[in-house]
């Protein structure tokens, strides 16, 4: 019997085995639920997505989640394979063509932007509007969006991604009040510490950026697997009080102003130099 026993779940974005929703299946697939897998028709082509769902015993029902027909069928045909309304969602998506051309933030290219929001923000809301018109989740369902610091403090590289998030975060909390008053579904964000996966590393400098977070950071860096815990966490009956929240997933790197160890590096460069 696992903390997810009896439940379904949707489950979107998981592309190859590095992303971090493919962890967040495989755990729930062990805590005992069962999902359905989802992504962009263009994802499905790359093949990856059949062996999870092989493994885990997972249909695959694909959608675009910018598309709100394609999410409507996404909730119908998932309620109907899974045998009744959905116990929890996580929206494991994000793509910044302004990122992905290292275009700066001084010089954004307006209709990536708007792309980037549609993508990466809009489709939280639009998920969460087709849920809550279908009435497709469960009375007590859990939502989880995954979120980056870059939302509360400004990084240079994360350039329009910074402001996509924010968004992201927002639409949660403000879903979270009108689903919970209506459902009591919660609806949460987790900000994840830099992860090796298609999305991260297509960030210029991500490498040189995710040693300095794990140096920062007291408990060094949060792996996927690290954040598919925290998921199954915010899934189960466990937390049915926590909702509206950000919370890090990012061994402390938030709340500290600057560690030692990064201090003893730029410290030994100067004596170098
Ligand atoms: P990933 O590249 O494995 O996952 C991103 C997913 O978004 C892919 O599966 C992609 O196919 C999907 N996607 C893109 N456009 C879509 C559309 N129109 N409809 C449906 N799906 C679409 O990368 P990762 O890192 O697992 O990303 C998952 C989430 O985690 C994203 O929201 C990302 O911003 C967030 N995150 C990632 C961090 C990192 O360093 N990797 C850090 C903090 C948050």
């Amino acid at each position: 019997m696992g903390i997810l026993s009896g439940k379904k779940g949707i489950i979107t974005g998981a592309l190859d085995q590095n992303s971090i929703a493919w962890k967040v299946a495989e755990l729930c697939h062990q805590e005992g639920a069962s999902v359905v897998l989802t992504n962009a028709p263009i994802a499905m082509r790359l093949g990856e997505i059949k062996k999870l769902s092989e493994k885990i015993n997972a249909t695959i029902i694909p959608a675009d989640a910018t598309n709100l027909e394609d999410i409507e069928k996404l909730y119908r045909e998932s309620m109907q394979h899974l045998g009744g309304k959905i116990d929890f969602v996580l929206h494991s998506i994000g793509m910044s063509t302004n990122i992905r051309k290292n275009i700066p933030y001084t010089e954004l290219n307006y209709d990536y932007y708007i792309k980037g929001i549609d993508v990466s923000a809009l489709s939280l809301h639009k998920m969460l509007s087709i849920a809550y018109k279908l009435d497709a989740i469960n009375e007590e369902g859990s939502v989880v969006a995954l979120s980056y610091i870059g939302a509360q403090r400004t990084f240079p590289f994360y350039t329009d991604m910074a402001d996509i998030k924010a968004l992201l975060e927002s639409i949660a909390r403000s879903w979270g009040y009108h689903y919970g008053i209506a459902k009591r579904v919660r609806v949460n964000t987790i900000s994840q510490s830099p992860t090796k996966t298609t999305a991260g590393t297509g960030i210029k400098g991500f490498n040189e950026f995710f040693d300095f977070a794990d140096i920062q950071s007291p408990l060094g860096n949060a792996t996927a697997e690290d954040c598919a815990k925290i998921c199954i966490m915010l899934f189960s009956d466990y937390t049915k009080k926590i909702t509206m929240q950000n919370i890090y997933n990012d061994g402390g790197y938030s709340s500290t102003g600057v560690s030692q160890k990064q201090l003893d590096i730029l410290l030994s460069n100067v004596n170098n130099n």
